[in-house]
């Protein structure tokens, strides 16, 4: 647990009354889920646990099933982290959502490599068709729903973003992967999945994207708006027109990553490899969020879950990006700082923004 103990949090009107509420149950029929690191469910100290299994059902491991992690080298597949993701699920009675087939980032170089040189496109595609057979056959029937690729849609010019990826096998690299994905298990959701496509220019291309693979005969269950969103920047109108825009396509739509940041950063995109730097200066809630930072982001998180509870029979699932506000990656990237995004603070208590989207779910 990356907690710092120095921090004093504002926990939000009468703990006691906590005891018998579960946010997952308030949000049925949508599901409730959080991203977990792999080695999370056996390293939990009782509170993350207790926290947990009280209000989420679904989880999304953080980073254990990423290719670069998953098979870090050809042929080599390291599977202990994400087995025991999967025996917690089981245990608990609750999904998984296997996270991520496809991605630009966290995706080991020898995939496109050959000898020096650059691998074919035939290469590269039967790779892509080994690392999804073995990884959602591996899981068949316990994952029940995958992110099959993420972050495809180019943030500004052009279609697709432009990576080794589309470099290597062309713009089917897409296709490729939802077959595979559709034939490793029939059984599970296939989902697109990516940040700001909410907005109106990248919501148009990631429509055309979906539309084409509809028009090559691929079937994908959902599409994942990552929700990475910041205080008092949060696009709530463009938000609920992405949820209708794309439940019309007759997918179900997710918000997959959600957290409120409460530090600015240049943009509301989620790149990994993007990395400003934050002075200590600029760790402005080291010591404690204030209570009017907590409570505007408690309206901005209530405004949220009331959009998603209007609209939800096309939501079907809201999944947070980590447990607690110390185990976000809000706090490393992009730069160091004491970052406070979700509903629960660093001791897993409810904050005001978890009394706040209660009340409104309720
Ligand atoms: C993106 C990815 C996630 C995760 C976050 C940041 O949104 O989809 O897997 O890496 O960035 O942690």
């Amino acid at each position: 647990m990356s907690d710092d103990q120095t921090i004093t949090e504002c926990a939000g009107p009468d703990r006691a009354s906590d005891a018998g509420r579960s946010l997952q149950r308030a949000v049925a029929p949508m599901q409730l889920g959080c991203a977990v690191d792999g080695q999370l469910p056996e390293c939990m100290d009782a509170s993350e646990r207790a926290l947990l299994l009280r209000h989420f059902d679904t989880l999304t491991p953080e980073n254990c099933m990423k290719p670069a992690v998953i098979q870090p080298e050809s042929g080599r597949f390291e599977f202990a982290e994400p087995d025991a993701l999967v025996r917690f699920a089981d245990k608990h009675s609750l999904n998984v959502v296997g996270h991520c087939l496809v991605w630009h980032q966290q995706c080991p170089d020898w995939l496109f490599r050959n000898g020096e040189g650059t691998a074919s496109r035939e290469q590269v595609l039967e790779r892509m068709r080994r690392h999804i057979y073995t990884v959602v056959g591996r899981y068949r029937g316990r994952v029940c729903g995958w992110d099959v690729v993420n972050e495809a849609v180019a943030d500004r010019d052009g279609f697709l973003r432009k990576t080794a990826w589309l470099a290597c096998v062309g713009e089917d690299f897409v296709d490729y992967a939802f077959r595979f994905a559709r034939h490793a298990d029939p059984s599970a959701e296939l989902y697109y999945n990516d940040y700001n496509i909410e907005l109106p220019e990248k919501r148009e291309r990631t429509i055309e994207l979906l539309s084409r693979l509809r028009s090559h005969g691929i079937r994908v269950d959902g599409v994942g708006i990552q929700g990475h969103w910041i205080l008092d920047q949060v696009p709530f109108e463009e938000i609920e027109r992405a949820i209708v825009a794309y439940h019309a396509l007759g997918l179900k739509v997710m918000i997959t990553e959600l957290d409120l940041d409460v530090i600015d950063r240049p943009d509301c995109g989620a790149d990994v490899s993007e990395h400003y730097s934050y002075s200590v200066e600029e760790d402005l809630y080291r010591n404690a969020c204030p209570p009017e930072v907590l409570g505007r982001q408690a309206e901005q998180y209530g405004e949220l879950f009331a959009l998603f509870r209007r609209h939800r029979d096309k939501v079907a699932r809201i999944s947070f990006w980590g447990l607690h506000d110390g185990s976000s990656w809000l706090n490393t990237w992009p730069g160091e700082r004491t970052n406070h995004p979700l509903l629960f603070d660093r001791r897993c208590l409810g904050k005001p923004a978890f009394e706040r989207v209660m009340e409104v779910i309720t």
